[in-house]
C-alpha cells in the first residue's frame, strides 16, 4: 500500500477545512483510493499567524516551492493570480496532479495551465471553482459531454446572494452584509470580486466553455454587479413579488443578421419573481439551471460559498487525483471499501412514510 505525497498551498477559509477533513478521515479516503494520502505539508504566507482551524502547525511553511517538489499531488487554495499560477505550473511539470479552487486564475490562465497539463500528462481538477460544493464541473464536462447544451442560467456567487437575500429579509445596508459573508468565509480576499460581479463572470466563462465546447474568454462575459442595487429597488422588487438576484447566463445565440450560431454569457442583477425556484435559493446557495436539447432541464443545488462545502468538491477531486496515480490511468471511478452492513431489507419499517417539512 504506497503513500501518495500531498502538497496544500493555502490553510484560509477552504484550506484549513481540507486539512482538517484529511486529518479526520484520511484513513477512510485512503481505502477509497487504495494508497495512503500523507499531507506532507501546508504552504502559507504567515507560519505564525494565529488560525481557528484545528491543523497541525508543524506542517506549516513559506516554501512552497520546494514542497512542491515532493509532491505527487498539489491542492492549490491560495487563490489570485500570481504566484499561484508559476506554482501551479510548476507543479505540473514535476508531473504532479493539481486540484484547484481558483476561479479567478483559471478564467485568466485557463489555457495555458490545461495545456501544461496535457504536455506533460497530468491532470488539472477545479470542481471547487464554480459553485462550491455543488458537483456542475463534472456533469457538464462528462455526463453532458454527448448532449448540446442550449443554456446556463442561476446563481453562481454565493456572497452576492447572501448579501441581496439580507437586503430583501433583514433590511441590512450592502456593507453590513458583506462584512457578515465576509466573517462567514464566503468572500473572495478582496471582495470586489464578489460584489462587482468579477466572480460569478469567472464561473460564467468556465461553465460557458465546458457547455458549449468553445474558448470564452473572461473579458467577453458581460458583467454588472450589485454595487449599483439599492435598499429602495430590492423593497420595490418585493412590493411587487419580485427579488432581486445576481444571475449568470450562458446561451446559444443566432446573430440576427449574419444567422450565424455563437454564445452569449452574461452577469447582471435581475428581477425574478417570487414564484420561481431561483427565489428560493437563499443565503450563501447557488443553484445553477442548464438546459440541453436531449436531457431537457437540469437543476443543481446547494452550497455556493463556505469553506467546509468547498472543502468536500476539493477532496472529491483529491480522491480522482489519487485514484489515477494508483491506476496508473483514468483510475477507477467506483470502489466498494467501507463494507458497511446493509440494514432493514425484508423488514416492514415505518420509514417507508416520509413527512417533508417546508422549510
Ligand atoms: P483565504 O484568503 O481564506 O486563504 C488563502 C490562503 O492562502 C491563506 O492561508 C494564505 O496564507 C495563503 N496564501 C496566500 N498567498 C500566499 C502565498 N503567496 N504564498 C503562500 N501562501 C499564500 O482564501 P479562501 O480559502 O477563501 O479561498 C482559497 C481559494 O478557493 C480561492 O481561489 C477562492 O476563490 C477559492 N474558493 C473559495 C471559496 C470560499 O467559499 N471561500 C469557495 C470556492 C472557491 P496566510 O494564512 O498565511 O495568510
Ligand atoms: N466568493 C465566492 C462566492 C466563493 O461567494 O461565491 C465561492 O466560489
Amino acid at each position: 500500500y504506497r503513500n501518495l505525497k500531498i502538497a496544500l498551498l493555502g490553510a484560509g477559509n477552504v484550506g484549513a477545512q481540507v486539512a482538517q477533513l484529511l486529518d479526520e478521515h484520511g484513513d477512510e479516503l485512503a481505502s477509497r483510493v487504495g494508497a495512503g494520502l500523507e499531507l506532507i505539508g501546508i504552504a502559507v504566507r504567515d507560519v505564525d499567524a494565529d488560525r481557528t482551524a484545528n491543523i497541525d502547525r508543524s506542517l506549516l511553511t513559506t516554501d512552497a516551492e520546494s514542497l512542491i517538489l515532493s509532491a505527487d499531488i498539489v491542492i492549490e487554495l491560495m487563490g489570485g493570480i500570481e504566484p499561484a499560477r508559476t506554482y501551479i505550473l510548476q507543479a505540473l511539470h514535476s508531473g504532479a496532479d493539481v486540484v484547484t479552487g481558483n476561479k479567478a486564475l483559471l478564467a485568466l490562465h485557463g489555457p495555458e495551465l490545461f495545456e501544461a497539463a496535457e504536455q506533460v500528462g497530468a491532470q488539472l481538477y477545479y470542481e471547487a471553482a464554480a459553485g462550491g460544493a455543488i458537483p456542475i464541473i463534472r456533469p457538464l464536462r462528462d455526463s453532458l459531454a454527448g448532449d448540446r447544451v442550449k443554456r446556463i442560467l442561476g446563481i453562481v456567487n454565493g456572497t452576492t446572494n447572501y448579501i441581496l437575500d439580507r437586503m430583501d429579509v433583514n433590511g441590512d445596508t450592502l456593507d453590513e452584509a458583506l462584512a457578515l459573508a465576509t466573517d462567514l468565509g464566503y468572500a473572495e480576499s478582496d471582495p470586489t470580486a464578489d460584489i462587482g460581479g468579477f466572480d460569478a463572470a469567472q464561473k460564467a466563462a468556465i461553465l460557458a466553455r465546458l457547455a458549449f465546447h468553445s474558448a470564452v474568454p473572461v473579458e467577453s462575459v458581460y458583467r454588472e454587479g450589485i454595487t449599483g442595487v439599492t435598499a429602495e429597488q430590492v423593497e420595490q422588487a418585493r412590493r411587487s413579488g419580485y427579488v432581486v438576484k445576481l444571475l449568470a447566463i450562458c446561451e446559444r445565440v443566432t446573430d440576427p443578421v449574419t444567422g450565424a450560431e455563437g454564445i452569449s454569457a452574461r452577469v447582471h442583477p435581475a428581477l425574478v419573481s417570487r414564484l420561481h425556484p431561483l427565489a428560493a435559493v437563499h443565503g450563501a446557495k447557488n443553484a445553477v439551471f442548464v438546459e440541453a436539447e436531449a436531457a431537457g432541464d437540469l437543476m443543481f443545488y446547494g452550497a455556493g460559498a463556505g469553506g467546509l462545502e468547498t472543502a468536500s468538491a476539493v477532496l472529491g477531486d483529491l480522491v480522482s487525483a489519487a485514484r489515477r496515480h494508483v491506476a496508473g490511468g483514468p483510475g477507477v471511478a467506483e470502489s466498494f471499501t467501507a463494507h458497511l452492513p446493509i440494514l432493514g431489507i425484508g423488514k416492514v419499517h415505518t420509514r417507508y412514510q416520509i413527512t417533508l417539512e417546508v422549510a
